[in-house]
């Protein structure tokens, strides 16, 4: 075996290991499962169902990263907050009256198997239970809990996911400028992105200069993942409904496949040099972002 191969190898056994331990973190933080207690058991489903991970990885690699110790058990916390206000979003996206989407991670949507109000009751009680995890985070002072309070109530609010998805539902049906496509993209995907790297910074205690570098990795990163998604969105066998952007004037509509996969390598190339920037302590959030995605482009061809 190459040097090479086994450094990916101990990298990826790393990422299971993390999976791993988010899961039963996840596990322990949301309500006991009781088949009388739907709200509970739809919680667990949107929040437990096998998704990629992506932010929470982001949050805990990055923050190592930053220089913050790998035992620190607020960072599994604030991981699993991230993660249970994405599974919400995932949720109330997928309802009838957004996407109205049939698959999700593979099964059924939350709100095929438990009705869409339980799914939505379900999407609240998920938001509010990851603001209260947040707010009793271990091994964090009370400001740097405040601050990821803030960061995170930020990143969904009005200005946020919720402006973002409201643009995406309402503007999203008609020809839009490439800048207008962008400003959503950034509202809806970046934003979480925005606070899941900030609440890494504010648990590594990292300084203001560092704190901008990553609002702009986040930024990319965002535009990139968001570009992923539309181009993957004529895939099969990616756990969620085919063609559900048909008639949505998204980059990928706009630009083509090809020009869209150029603008994505782009932005990932930018959004590597402010992570190369901001963090001075470690390349395992550059290393995972650039193979994660190398790997997904590789499999949309
Ligand atoms: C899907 O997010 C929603 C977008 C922002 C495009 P993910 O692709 O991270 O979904 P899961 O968590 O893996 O299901
Ligand atoms: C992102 O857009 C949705 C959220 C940020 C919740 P999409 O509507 O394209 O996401 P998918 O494709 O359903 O995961
Ligand atoms: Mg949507
Ligand atoms: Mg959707
Ligand atoms: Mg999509």
């Amino acid at each position: 075996m190459t040097a090479n191969a086994e450094k990916s190898l101990s990298a990826d056994s790393e990422l299971l290991a993390m999976r791993e331990a988010l899961q039963n973190r996840l596990d322990q933080l949301l309500p006991a499962g009781n088949e009388r207690d739907l709200v509970g058991a739809a919680m667990r489903e949107g929040a437990l169902a096998p998704g990629k991970r992506i932010r929470p990885l982001l949050l805990m690699l990055a923050a190592r990263d930053l220089g913050c110790d790998g035992s620190h058990t607020g960072l599994l916390d604030l991981a699993c907050a991230v993660e249970m206000v994405h599974a919400a979003s995932l949720m109330l996206d997928d309802i009838p009256s957004m996407d109205n989407a049939l698959l999700r991670r593979g099964r059924p949507t939350v709100h095929r198997q438990f009705g869409e109000n339980v799914a939505i009751l379900a999407a609240v009680a998920l938001l509010s239970r990851a603001f209260g995890v947040v707010a009793a985070a271990p091994e964090l002072s009370g400001l740097c809990r405040a601050q990821a309070v803030a960061e995170l109530s930020a990143a969904v609010g009005l200005q946020g996911l919720v402006q973002g998805q409201y643009q995406d539902l309402y503007e999203g049906g008609d020809a839009r400028s490439a800048e207008a496509i962008l400003t959503t993209n950034e509202l809806k995907t970046s934003m979480l992105f925005g606070a899941t790297l900030q609440m890494a910074a504010i648990a590594a205690e990292s300084p203001s200069t560092v704190r901008q570098k990553l609002r702009c990795f986040a930024q990319d990163l965002g535009q990139a993942f968001q570009l992923l998604d539309d181009l993957a969105d004529s895939l099969s066998g990616t756990g969620k409904d085919c063609n559900k952007d048909e008639g949505k004037s998204t980059l990928v509509a706009m630009l083509g496949a090809e020009m869209a996969q150029q603008r994505l390598r782009e932005h990932l190339r930018s959004a590597d040099q402010h992570l190369a920037g901001a963090c001075h302590q470690g390349v395992a959030t550059r290393r995972f972002m650039n193979a994660w995605f190398d790997q997904q482009l590789a499999m949309i061809g």
